[in-house]
């Protein structure tokens, strides 16, 4: 008996999350991350990845390729300063902020303001993932795709080991696993569309990384040293494939992000010391949860998938618009009205948060 009624709520959020994704499409491929939250009308490239990702898992080949066209193009763009960011890694030095590639752009491919934790690894790596998804799943990589994939490998495999701010645009003094993880997804996304850019430094890089990220026993950490766990490092087993949900790391750091971040009602938090908007619930990483209790398949993991699935469509208004958070269960709710007064309520629609939960329910409906 399928697991999934698929409920009218579910197909008119379905519905409703992809007009809402392709509304806020550049003609040129750019996707707003939050196209009524002020700080979020830029263009994400980790946001604008896993919402290609569940464009491709759809069958919206056209629109995930017209983001990966303009990435190819901002990339293009900025081929000069990456080549001299890659010379700065070299010779141990961090590369000038005018160099490196940002993490949010203006839908005309220039940076974004610069009062940004700009400096994130993980959203080049996250992109080029993407593009693998966007191969796999049967969409056209271009010339110009593989050109930047390349140049971007190149950056990648150069500054990989250097500190940067993480998924949550946070602690620029560390190497943080998620990132690390973001990288080499995409770095091994080069077997598909670029395997030509897999030579010397890149290969050896990737080696490296690989190592570094998937040596070793005991939880995943947020970083080397860190006793905390972050909900970001499910992407390691769902999205990204790089561990095996069942190996003993893995469930090591599940039941911790079970124990400590899942919240009574199913939501999931992004770390215990999150204070942005009170640290309330993602809706993007309670649809990882879901995809990881899928991919792994114990017993009663398609309930508990399709649990993910009704919390998160719970937290869509009457609207149907999709926030990127909850506060009902914040961490540090005396830390909302701060960020409040700062910039208002937080983000809703949250591009990205609509993406997830078309994702997740695509993989649940083709599971039960
Ligand atoms: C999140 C990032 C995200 C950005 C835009 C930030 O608050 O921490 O992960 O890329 O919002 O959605």
């Amino acid at each position: 008996m399928p697991v999934l009624d698929p409920s009218a709520l579910g197909e008119r959020l379905a519905a409703h999350s992809r007009a809402v994704i392709l509304a806020n499409q550049a003609p040129n491929g750019a996707f707003l991350a939050g196209p009524t939250f002020p700080q979020y009308q830029f263009a994400w490239l980790r946001d604008g990845a896993f919402i290609a990702e569940a464009l491709d898992l759809a069958g919206d080949h056209a629109a995930a390729g017209r983001f990966h066209d303009w990435v190819a193009g901002l990339v293009a763009g900025s081929r000069v300063g990456l080549a001299r960011a890659v010379t700065d890694a070299g010779a141990g030095q961090a590369p000038d902020p005018a160099d490196y590639l940002h993490c949010r752009y203006r839908i005309d491919g220039s940076p974004g303001p610069e009062d940004w934790p700009t400096f994130q690894l993980d959203g080049p790596g996250i992109w080029l993932w993407s593009l693998g998804v966007h191969a796999r799943a049967g969409g056209r990589v271009t010339a110009a795709h593989r050109q930047a994939a390349a140049l971007v490998a190149r950056y990648l495999a150069a500054l990989w080991a250097h500190p940067s701010y993480d998924a949550w645009e946070e602690s620029p003094e560390h190497v943080h696993t998620s990132t690390l993880a973001g990288i080499l997804a995409g770095l091994r996304a080069l077997d598909t569309v670029a395997p030509e850019a897999l030579a010397g430094d890149v290969a050896a890089a990737r080696d490296a990384l690989a190592a570094r990220l998937l040596a070793g026993s005991g939880a995943f950490a947020k970083w080397d040293g860190n006793p905390g766990v972050d909900g970001s490092l499910l992407w390691l087993a769902a999205p990204y494939r790089l561990v095996d949900p069942r190996s003993e790391r893995f469930a090591a750091t599940l039941a911790r992000i079970e124990a400590e971040l899942v919240s009574p009602d199913g939501g999931v938090h992004r770390y215990r010391a999150d204070t942005y908007y009170g640290g309330g619930e993602w809706l993007l990483l309670t649809a990882a949860l879901g995809r990881v209790y899928l991919r792994r398949d114990d017993p009663g993991d398609r309930d508990r998938a399709a649990a993910c699935l009704r919390w998160i469509e719970a937290q869509a208004g009457a609207d149907l618009a999709l926030p990127e958070q909850v506060a009902t269960r914040a961490l540090h709710p005396e830390h909302i009205g701060e960020w409040e007064e700062r910039w208002g309520a937080s983000a809703r629609p949250l591009l990205w948060s609509h993406a997830s939960y078309l994702a997740l329910r695509r993989e649940l409906l083709a599971a039960s």
